[in-house]
């Protein structure tokens, strides 16, 4: 029986073009779905668009548009993204739209009815560019501890009781040790919530670009508030069964939002928490921060456009640890494809191939006496599935695809030494018994790299003649043995990574 699996990644701000830290979170998502599905679960992957606030209305306003009308606009190519990289998004949610306004409402009665919120005066500080409130021992020569400039606020406010879940939070936290990973954040959030919770102040009079507060529309609901709740409206009607959510996927800059205010507002709500929430490192360019006004901001789609959507997906997952910070820098791109894409699977799949291709008359052999040392690399192929999956579910993907590299190499070193190209003077049975062996691991291989690299492990599954819709072939029915493969008539092999010029 399939399991379903939820997984989201934060909706993104449109008040600026995608960057490559939006396409990063959003891949990861990606990989971790079809990896799901390709393991039989049943997985909704959800992405969108926060469209609400301070900062979308001021950048609207700078440019003379009115909010809607720029949000109508700059959502676009949020969405032309997913279609860019292959994102395999089950949904994507606008916060504008009239499913998630109406939910938002909702759930702001009943916070109020529970006395959850109530009517105060907030006067504080408030960072327009990360839309978060700081106390006054957070800032730091006159800015937040992120470096975003802040203001002084005063105005009437709305309040959630944040204070009152403190202790509750913090036994949840030790309760669910898997709640916030990785390690080292979970124990910054705990220490967070140690230092003392004070009430949220949850909706602002100062700007109106937002959803209205029921029966008090000169407030408008605090965007973290609105946003946060889209992981729920998205599934509210039809799909509520699918909540609460497996995985939330978000960078480490926006965790205290998920893993602070998100759970209280469910306790309050007795609704039932995520499962877990992972936060990743961010990106520099060639060492440096990214950022607009350094001038430095990566352009995903340009990436792309360059280099072919499958070096940028396998660069970007394989480059870092999940979770750790990294750096993009154009060597290190070349090299990570050309050694582990070109040199080793690219080549691996070819040589094989193009070997059977032209001296078996593209037939895979069959009825071979295959000896031990066939057994075992075939046995490491099918052991490499399991080894996979128990990286993935701990969302570590770089481990999870140095697995399959390190099947690749195995391979190459036992064709090296079992040399197909000798034995075919010497010992054709032998040589058999090597070709179908090799054949079931790059199939394997093709099977394996489907999450990373869709495009490219289709193409060499279609050497197999495996169809479109076989292609998405599951794990489980995956180690069905030398059957697996012997007797196929291949499909003439084309080059599947090519090496990158430095
Ligand atoms: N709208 C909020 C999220 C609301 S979720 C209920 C938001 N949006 S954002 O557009 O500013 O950021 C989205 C994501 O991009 C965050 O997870 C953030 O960590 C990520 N990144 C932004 N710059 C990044 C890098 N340089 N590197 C990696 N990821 C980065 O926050």
């Amino acid at each position: 029986m399939s399991s379903k699996f939820y997984i989201t990644t934060p909706i993104y701000y449109v008040n600026d073009v995608p960057h490559i830290g939006h396409a990063y979170t959003s891949l990861a998502c990606d990989f971790i779905a079809r990896f799901k599905r390709l393991d039989g679960d049943d997985a909704f992957f959800l992405t969108g668009t926060d469209e609400h606030g301070q900062k979308i209305e001021k950048t609207a306003v700078a440019k003379g548009i009115e909010p809607k009308e720029f949000v109508d606009k700059m959502y676009i190519p949020f969405k032309e993204l997913c279609s860019k990289m292959n994102f395999s998004n089950s949904d994507f949610i606008r916060t504008t739209e009239e499913r998630h306004v109406r939910y938002v409402q909702d759930i702001w009665k009943q916070l109020v009815a529970s006395g959850d919120v109530y009517m105060g005066k907030y006067s504080g500080w408030y960072a327009t560019r990360d839309e978060a409130f700081y106390s006054e021992d957070e800032i730091q020569d006159g800015k937040a501890p992120t470096g975003a400039p802040v203001e002084w606020v005063e105005e009437d406010s709305y309040f959630f009781r944040l204070s009152a879940w403190q202790d509750k939070l913090l036994d949840f936290y030790e309760q669910h040790p898997e709640f916030i990973g990785p390690e080292s954040r979970r124990n910054e959030v705990i220490s967070f919530v140690k230092s003392g919770l004070v009430d949220l102040s949850v909706s602002r009079t100062s700007f109106s670009w937002g959803i209205p507060v029921p029966g008090d529309e000169s407030h408008v609901i605090y965007v973290w508030l609105d946003a946060l709740f889209n992981y729920i409206s998205a599934v509210a009607s039809g799909q509520s069964s699918l909540w609460p959510c497996d995985l939330h996927v978000v960078g480490k800059d926006i965790l205290r939002f998920h893993a602070v205010y998100w759970p209280a507002f469910l306790m309050a709500l007795s609704m039932p928490l995520p499962k877990r929430i992972f936060a990743h490192g961010w990106w520099t360019n060639e060492g440096q921060k990214i950022s607009k006004s350094l001038g430095n901001v990566i352009d995903p789609v340009a990436l792309v456009d360059q280099y072919g959507l499958d070096y940028i997906r396998y660069f970007l997952m394989r480059e870092i640890n999940f979770g750790s910070d990294g750096n993009y820098s154009h060597q290190l791109f070349v090299q990570r494809v050309n050694s582990e894409l070109a040199n080793n699977i690219g080549n691996l799949v070819h040589r094989v191939m193009t070997f059977i291709y032209n001296n078996l008359d593209g037939v895979i052999p069959e009825k071979v006496v295959i000896s031990q040392e066939d057994e075992v690399i075939m046995s490491l192929a099918y052991s490499a599935i399991d080894k996979v999956r128990l990286h993935v579910d701990k969302q570590e993907i770089s481990a999870a695809l140095a697995i399959i590299i390190e099947l690749g190499s195995a391979c190459n070193i036992y064709m090296e030494k079992n040399a197909p190209w000798r034995l075919r003077k010497e010992d054709i049975d032998r040589m058999n018994a090597v070709l179908v062996t090799l054949s079931e691991c790059i199939r394997v291989i093709g099977i394996l790299l489907q999450p990373v690299v869709p495009g490219s492990a289709a193409k060499i599954l279609g050497i197999f003649n495996i169809t479109e819709e076989q292609q998405f072939e599951k794990i489980h029915e995956m180690k069905v043995g030398l059957q697996g493969v012997s007797g196929i008539n291949i499909q003439k092999p084309s080059v599947i990574f090519s090496r990158l010029e430095v």
